[in-house]
C-alpha cells in the first residue's frame, strides 16, 4: 500500500492533475465527505487528509509514504528525515512582511528598537530578521495574523500573501518579500527504499507533469 498525505483545499485541488498524470484518481471529494482516508482507482494507493502543518510529520514518521506540503510548512518543520525530490510549482504565493498602511516601516526598523513581529512562521521570521540584523520579539500566532498590527499586539506580521486582498481589506501593506512559496513533494526515506518501484513511478509521473513558469 502507498499512502499519500494531502491537505484539503488548494494543495489537494492542485495535486489532482499531477495524480492523474500518474494514473491515480481519488474516488471521493473531500469537500463532500467526512472521511479522512480516501480510496483511489488503484487498490494499492490511498490518500490521507491531514492538517497542512502535519503533512511533514506524517511523512517523517511513516504515517504516510509521500506528501505534498508548502515550502513554508516544510521550513518550519525543519525537513529532517524527508527526501524532497520535487518542486511541484503549485499553490504558489509568497512570504512577506506587512505593517499598517499608516506606519513607516523603514523608520520603525531604523530606530534600532526591538520590532514586535507576530507570525505563525517563527523559524522563517527569525532567520529573515537575523540576516537583516534587526532585533525582533516574535509573537507566535496560529491564524488571523492581520489583526496583530491593528490591535497593537505587534508592529509587523510575517504571513503568506497571494492576491494581497486580505492585507488590503485590513489596511496593511506588504513592505518586504521574504521568499517565494510553492508546494513540494516529500517522501519518507525508508519507504523510498522499501517501496522503490511504485514510489519512483509516482515521482517520475509528477516530474513529467509539473508546469514550468
Ligand atoms: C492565507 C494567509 C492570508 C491569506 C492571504 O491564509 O494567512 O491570510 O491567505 O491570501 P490573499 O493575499 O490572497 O488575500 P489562509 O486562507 O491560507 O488560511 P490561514 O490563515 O489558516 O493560513
Amino acid at each position: 500500500m502507498i499512502t499519500l498525505a494531502l491537505s484539503k483545499g488548494r494543495i489537494f485541488d492542485e495535486t489532482l492533475p499531477l495524480l492523474k498524470a500518474a494514473g491515480i484518481e481519488v474516488l471521493e471529494d473531500p469537500e463532500k465527505s467526512r472521511k479522512l482516508i480516501l480510496p483511489t482507482n488503484q487498490a494499492s494507493v490511498r490518500v490521507v487528509l491531514v492538517r497542512a502543518s502535519d503533512v511533514p510529520t506524517y511523512v517523517e514518521y511513516g504515517g504516510a509514504d509521500l506528501g505534498v506540503t508548502g515550502l513554508d510548512t516544510l521550513i518550519e518543520h525543519g525537513g529532517q528525515g524527508l527526501y524532497q525530490p520535487l518542486d511541484l510549482n503549485i499553490a504558489k504565493c509568497r512570504m512577506s512582511v506587512a505593517v499598517r498602511a499608516d506606519d513607516d516601516y523603514a523608520a520603525l526598523v531604523r530606530t534600532g528598537a526591538r520590532l514586535k513581529v507576530a507570525t505563525k512562521y517563527t523559524a522563517i521570521a527569525r532567520d529573515f530578521f537575523a540576516t537583516k540584523g534587526v532585533h525582533v520579539d516574535l509573537i507566535k500566532l496560529y491564524g488571523s495574523m492581520e489583526l496583530a498590527p491593528l490591535t497593537g499586539l505587534a508592529d509587523a506580521i510575517v504571513d503568506l500573501v497571494s492576491t494581497g486582498n486580505t492585507l488590503k481589506a485590513n489596511h496593511l501593506v506588504e513592505v518586504e518579500r521574504i521568499m517565494d512559496i510553492s508546494s513540494r513533494l516529500v517522501v519518507n526515506q525508508a519507504a523510498l527504499k522499501l517501496k522503490q518501484a511504485p514510489i519512483r513511478a509516482i515521482i517520475d509521473a509528477f516530474a513529467g507533469a509539473v508546469k514550468k513558469d
